[in-house]
This record gives C-alpha cells, sequence and structure tokens, in this order.
C-alpha cells in the first residue's frame, strides 16, 4: 500500500517535472531567470543573452510580426525574410491575375527591380521589452471596483507610454500578462515598404491543402519570400522607389546540417492566444459545448459548398480562400474535442484544481483571499455556458449567409447616411462599391440560396425566442416555417443576390440606390436579426466575460501565490515569445508511431495526377527522378520537408523561425498536429507536436526547383560539426 503510494507520488512528481520540460510560450526578456537552465538541460548550446539582448544584436532582432497575424525571420544583411505560403496567400492572391497567376505558378523575382510591391502589408520588429507592472498597477488596491481599478491603470499606462524613451520613428505598446496582474511594454519599428520576392507554386507551397491541414505526417514546402525596404537612413517609411533593402541589426544563419530526434529546437515568433488557466468548467464549455455547435452548422456550410466545388472548378476557384478559413478552424475545433478526451484532460485540470483547494483550505490567509474563487467561477461559467451557446448559433449561423455580408456593407452605408447625412454617406460611396466588386468576384448566388436555407432553419430552431425578432419569426410564420418557402421567396424580391444589378444600382445613382435598398427584404431582415442579436445575445455575453476576467486575473493571482514551485507560462496575447522542446516522433493512437522528419520521398507517395491537393509539378518530379538535390540532403542523401518539436506554439506562430542548438534557421513553424491542438488549453508532451517546413526543403523548391539561387546564395549558409557521437536521449 505505501509502496504503492510511494510510486503514486514518484509518478506525480515525475509528470509534473516532464511537462515543465516543454510547456509555454515564454517572454524573451525572462528566459534567463526563468528558462536558460531547462534550454540548456535540453540541448541548447547558446545563451539568453544570444536570444534576446538590448545591448548587441541578438535572434530577437530578426523575427519579425508579419502582417498582423503571423510571423517572419529575416535571413540576409538586405532585409530578406522568410514567412509561410499560407501567410502571404492572400497577397500573392491579389498580385496575381489570370495572365500572371503567381499562386499557381509560383514566382521568382530575379533582381531588386522584379520585386513587387505590396499595398497593406506591413512587418513589426520588437526593439525592447520592459517589465512595467509596477507603475501600471500603482495605486490599485484589491477592494476597488473593476471599472475604478480599469481606469487607474488606463491612466497609469498612458503616462507610461508618454514617457517611454523611444526613437520618433518607433512605436509604443503595452499589454497585460497573466491575465492583467503583469504588465510589458514594447518598443516596437514597423515597416510598411515590404515587397514580394518569391514563392513556391502551390502545388507546393500549399501542397496537401484541407485533406492534410493539422496532419502529421506532413509534405507542405509552406513558405514565401519578401523584402522589407527602408529609407536612406535605414527607417522604416512609407513605399517609394528611393528606397533600399533594410540592413537588419541581426539575420539568421541558414544551417545545412538540419536535426535528428531528440535534438534542441526552439521556436520564436508572436503567437495569438492560448487559455492554459481556465477552470474545467469553462475548458468543458469551451471544448465539449461551443466546439460542437460551431463544427455542426460549420459541417453543414462546408457540404454545400464542397459539393459546389467539387461539380464545377470555376466555383472551385472562387469559393477556395473562404472554404479554407471556415475549415481551418472547424478541423481545429474538431481535434480539440478529441484531444481533451483522449488525453484526460478535464481529469487532470480537476486534480490541479484539487490540489488548489487543498493547499488554499490549509491556509487561512489564503482561504479568506482565494477560498471562493473556484465556486464564483463556476458559478459564473455556468451562467455564461447558455448565453454562449445561443451566441455562437447567431454567430455562425448569420455569418455564414453571404447575403448578409452584402446586407451588413449596405447596412453600414444607411447608418452613415442617417447619422452623418447624405455627403458623408456619398463619400463613402468608391469603397462600399470597391467591397462589393470584391465580393461579388467569389458570389454564386446558387450556393447562397443553399446556405440561406439551411443556416435560417437552423436560427429559427436553435436561437432563443427573446433573441429573434418579431419581423422575422412573422415572416417565417407566413411561410409556414418553411425555410425553402422562405428563401424561395427572399431570393426572387432581393435585389442584392444579382451582383450586375446592385452594383448598377449603386453605380448610377448612389442616393436613390440607397433608398431603394433601405426597402429590399434581405436587408431588412438582416437589420431586424442582427440588432436583436447584438442587444440580446453578444453584449450580455461580453458583460459576463469581463466579470469572469476580474475572477480569471484573481485566480491567476492566487495559482502564482499557491504554487510558487511551478514555473507558470503567460498565456499567448500577440506578443514576442519563445517556445522549446526537441524533435520527437509521436503516438497518435494504439500501436502507431509517428517518425519525426518527413522527406521528398513522401510527397511522391501522395502524388496523384491531377489532384487538386496532391498532384506535384513536373519539375519537381524530374529533379526527384534525378536525384538532383544539389547539397540539400541529410546523410542519408534525402530532401528533407518536413519535422515536428515539442515545442509548443498556436496561431499566430506561423512563419516562426525554428532555431538549432545554436541559433542557426533549421525551419518555419506552419502547422500544430491534430492529436495535440488541445495544447491552447491543456498541454500535453505526449501528443503536442509543431510542424515545421525543412530550411533545406525551402532552399532546394528555391534554388533547384524555383532557379532563385541567387537568394540562397545571399544568406549566410551554414553547416554545424556532427555531434560526435554524443548520444541524445529521447
Ligand atoms: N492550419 C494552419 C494554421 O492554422 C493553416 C494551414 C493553411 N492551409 C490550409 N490548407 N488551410 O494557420
Ligand atoms: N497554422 C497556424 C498559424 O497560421 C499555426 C498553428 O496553429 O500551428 O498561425
Amino acid at each position: 500500500m505505501t509502496k504503492k503510494l510511494l510510486l503514486g507520488v514518484v509518478l506525480c512528481f515525475m509528470a509534473a517535472a516532464r511537462v515543465q520540460a516543454d510547456e509555454g510560450m515564454w517572454l524573451p526578456l525572462l528566459l534567463q531567470q526563468l528558462n536558460e537552465p531547462q534550454m540548456k538541460k535540453l540541448g541548447m548550446k547558446i545563451s539568453a543573452d544570444d536570444i534576446y539582448s538590448i545591448n548587441k544584436g541578438s535572434l530577437k532582432d530578426a523575427v519579425i510580426s508579419f502582417g498582423g497575424g503571423c510571423t517572419g525571420g529575416v535571413v540576409s544583411a538586405q532585409g530578406l525574410l522568410l514567412t509561410n505560403h499560407h501567410c502571404g496567400h492572400g497577397r500573392i492572391q491579389a498580385l496575381s491575375s489570370p495572365e500572371k497567376n503567381y499562386l499557381a505558378d509560383g514566382f521568382w523575382a530575379q533582381s531588386f527591380n522584379d520585386e513587387l510591391p505590396v499595398p497593406g502589408l506591413f512587418v513589426t520588429f520588437i526593439v525592447r521589452i520592459e517589465d512595467v507592472s509596477k507603475a501600471a498597477l500603482e495605486g490599485v488596491v484589491s477592494n476597488m471596483s473593476e471599472r475604478e481599478r480599469q481606469s487607474i491603470i488606463d491612466k497609469n499606462l498612458e503616462a507610461i507610454r508618454n514617457n517611454a524613451a523611444r526613437e520618433s520613428w518607433q512605436n509604443v505598446q503595452i499589454r497585460p500578462f497573466y491575465e492583467g496582474n503583469q504588465y510589458y511594454l514594447f518598443v516596437t519599428e514597423t515597416f510598411n515598404d515590404v515587397r514580394f520576392v518569391g514563392a513556391p507554386p502551390e502545388s507546393i507551397g500549399n501542397f496537401g491543402d484541407d485533406t492534410d491541414n493539422w496532419v502529421w505526417p506532413r509534405h507542405t514546402g509552406d513558405f514565401s519570400v519578401f523584402r522589407i525596404y527602408a529609407d536612406k537612413n535605414n527607417r522604416p517609411a512609407p513605399y517609394s522607389a528611393d528606397n533600399v533593402p533594410y540592413r537588419p541589426r541581426y539575420f539568421l544563419p541558414v544551417s545545412l546540417s538540419g536535426v535528428k530526434e531528440g535534438d534542441f529546437a526552439m521556436i520564436y515568433g508572436f503567437p495569438g492566444r492560448t487559455n492554459l488557466y481556465l477552470p474545467a468548467v469553462a475548458v468543458d464549455m469551451q471544448v465539449n459545448v461551443l466546439n460542437p455547435i460551431r463544427v455542426g452548422i460549420r459541417d453543414q456550410i462546408l457540404a454545400i459548398m464542397g459539393e459546389a466545388m467539387r461539380a464545377n472548378p470555376e466555383i472551385k476557384l472562387q469559393y477556395t480562400a473562404k472554404q479554407a478559413g471556415i475549415a481551418n478552424a472547424w478541423k481545429k475545433w474538431i481535434g480539440e474535442t478529441q484531444g481533451l478526451k483522449r488525453t484526460n484532460g478535464l481529469e487532470e485540470i480537476r486534480r490541479r484544481e484539487a490540489e488548489f483547494k487543498r493547499r488554499v483550505a490549509a491556509n487561512p490567509a489564503w482561504n479568506t483571499a482565494y477560498g471562493n474563487l473556484l465556486p464564483e467561477l463556476e458559478r459564473a461559467y455556468a451562467e455564461l455556458s447558455p448565453l454562449a451557446s445561443a451566441r455562437d448559433y447567431f454567430n455562425e449561423t448569420t455569418r455564414g449567409i453571404e447575403i448578409f455580408r452584402v446586407a451588413s456593407f449596405v447596412e453600414s452605408a444607411l447608418n452613415l447616411h442617417d447619422t452623418q447625412g447624405p455627403d458623408a454617406a456619398k463619400a463613402r460611396s468608391g469603397q462600399l462599391i470597391g467591397f462589393l466588386k470584391n465580393f461579388y468576384q467569389n458570389y454564386r448566388e446558387e450556393i447562397d440560396r443553399r446556405l440561406f436555407e439551411r443556416l435560417m432553419a437552423i436560427y429559427f430552431d436553435k436561437v432563443p425566442a427573446e433573441a429573434q425578432p418579431e419581423y422575422a419569426t412573422k415572416l417565417y410564420q407566413s411561410h409556414n416555417r418553411s425555410a425553402t418557402a422562405l428563401t424561395g421567396d427572399i431570393y426572387s424580391s432581393t435585389m442584392l443576390a444579382d451582383p450586375g444589378k446592385a452594383l448598377h444600382m449603386l453605380e448610377t445613382d448612389w442616393d436613390k440606390a440607397l433608398e431603394t435598398l433601405r426597402q429590399d427584404p434581405v436587408l431588412k431582415l438582416f437589420r431586424a436579426i442582427n440588432q436583436l442579436g447584438v442587444e440580446k445575445l453578444q453584449r450580455p455575453v461580453s458583460a459576463q466575460q469581463e466579470q469572469i476576467a476580474a475572477l480569471q486575473r484573481q485566480y491567476m493571482a492566487a495559482l502564482m501565490a499557491v504554487f510558487p514551485e511551478r514555473r507558470l507560462p503567460p498565456d499567448a496575447n500577440a506578443t514576442l515569445r519563445v517556445s522549446y522542446g526537441q524533435v520527437q516522433g509521436y503516438k497518435p493512437r494504439d500501436a502507431v508511431r509517428y517518425e519525426p522528419i518527413t522527406y521528398l520521398d513522401g510527397v511522391m507517395e501522395k502524388y496523384k495526377p491531377g489532384d487538386y491537393e496532391f498532384d506535384v509539378p513536373e519539375k519537381l518530379r524530374q529533379l526527384y527522378a534525378n536525384k538532383d538535390f544539389g547539397r540539400y540532403v541529410d546523410a542519408t542523401g534525402r530532401v528533407p520537408v518536413a519535422f515536428i518539436s515539442t515545442a509548443h506554439t498556436t496561431g499566430g506562430n506561423s512563419g516562426s523561425p525554428t532555431l538549432d542548438a545554436r541559433g542557426n534557421l533549421i525551419g518555419l513553424l506552419f502547422d500544430g498536429a491534430w492529436e495535440g491542438v488541445i495544447s491552447d488549453y491543456y498541454f500535453s508532451e505526449e501528443i503536442n507536436r509543431s510542424i515545421i517546413v525543412d530550411v533545406r526543403y525551402i532552399l532546394f523548391v528555391m534554388d533547384k526547383f524555383g532557379g532563385a539561387g541567387h537568394l540562397v546564395n545571399e544568406m549566410k549558409v551554414v553547416t554545424t560539426p556532427p555531434s560526435k557521437g554524443k548520444k541524445h536521449k529521447a
């Protein structure tokens, strides 16, 4: 009995120690204090100071936030940068035309002059990070109302921002950490002249498409190449033909040596959002209640779009981007729900809560301060759950109906007209017409009708009665509650479903068109539904979430006090972070083990001639047949394509430089393995894996496939000495 107990204790301890190995996306300026020993134990050969320093060029000077939602890495003295293909996708599409289809055919600038300006694209460097928690929370005391607290903090932040030392071309951002218990300041430099340099065709850059999305083993060459331009003083400047390639403080050497199982691998980037400190009740709601609601609705949307796309290649082209966006989150949510079950994550979170309660109960001061937190959180989430479910039914159904997007464009013009006058609305007419033109390019009435019919039926069935406006329910009644009848009627009378008609009206007589559209049945229906949905669902959900945020902040503070021995990583919040771990295979299910590295051979195994997901360009097949691999091979003579690391990452990390033990670039993160995507809520080292495209595949495709060897020559390509037979433990 005692032996068993002891074993249990030891196992628990080991489990805790293992989790600490790789969980978390850490602040670069705290690595020395919190992570360096662990990173060295995992194999890192450089120091925290090489990763983040304000006194010398360090790795952080080569990591950029790309376009606001992705990450990229600088790889040359002339501002060349690498990010994912899926991060550049929208821009590459916008630069393309039927004659110059860079998505289908790829693109390689042969000289600076060929590089294409990308309007609206920007990249941001982090110059300096500072802990400003003390000044931010000055004057805040525990018994003040949330509103008072926030207004004091807002004033403090304003003062900190104004007093922060910065150059005239730099910006200052302050962000809350640990659910608002700490604040950090970021001095940033944003460049707005970023040009497109190159990308492989989609058949490499998006090989495997939706079928392989979130999946390991993977064979996608998910990269694209851009260059940052600056003014003559190397400072940010709007686009100008006179701008010159940016000279970075540091750029990443690129390693041809790769990694093998057990090697250290670190990921440097801008992860968007995690929720690692939710109580079990909240994770259960999010993953087991809300995810299935959204997934169920998107199942319907994807089935309708998919059927039409398979039947008609023209529709396939029009709907591919929309469909990819809907499917990306859909597939992740399914993975989260399955992963939570498989990892027994809820039970583990409940075990942690039980331990929290035990420690709190044993300490009178903690008991007074923290004793009520979990029960209060449980109550608050119990109240949120039905509201959030209803809100999700509302959001997912109404956002899935395409003609409601048109209605919301028109509504914004009408609102402008009604609040600021006809001239104000007219001043925006060009913008609205532009929006609509873009939108209608990828719009098919026959698909939208089916979406409307299916989604409105769900809306009337599932959205609570008090959030359904009388206008809509009466209309539905008058069609005998038949979505088919309602759809037929609406689409035969609206002017918005016919692109030609709607645009023509707006372009010929804007004022008259607005007045006519005010009476359009789709507009009237959308207005009524949207107004009540915001009022009865979205606002109450936000209000409840505000209360919850205050509780989560106190709970976070309590966790830090009660578990001083645990290093708790801050949740991701789209700021610069370091994740680290090792290259490791995993067991996705019973009796199956995945290897951690894929090869070009695997691309050929998946090759399906003519298939829209798995076709392989002829040139690549030739290179493969001729074994024309150049120096981009591993010790076995094969071209590596992708590998996985135990490092903890999430959406926003896409394009993140992945670095070896010496800080050389070995790849770009582009995805997470499906079995482990629950890691936004619950990290399990057994199953969490980040997916990285090997930099040797990137160089191989550029040089051998794309004929852009000059770009490879621009980089600092290195090889690292083999690790002298020293074995890495798996
Ligand atoms: N899953 C990747 C991340 O969340 C996106 C991959 C893009 N590729 C695709 N086929 N949708 O962004
Ligand atoms: N694909 C995601 C992104 O674009 C990364 C991930 O979730 O692993 O940010």
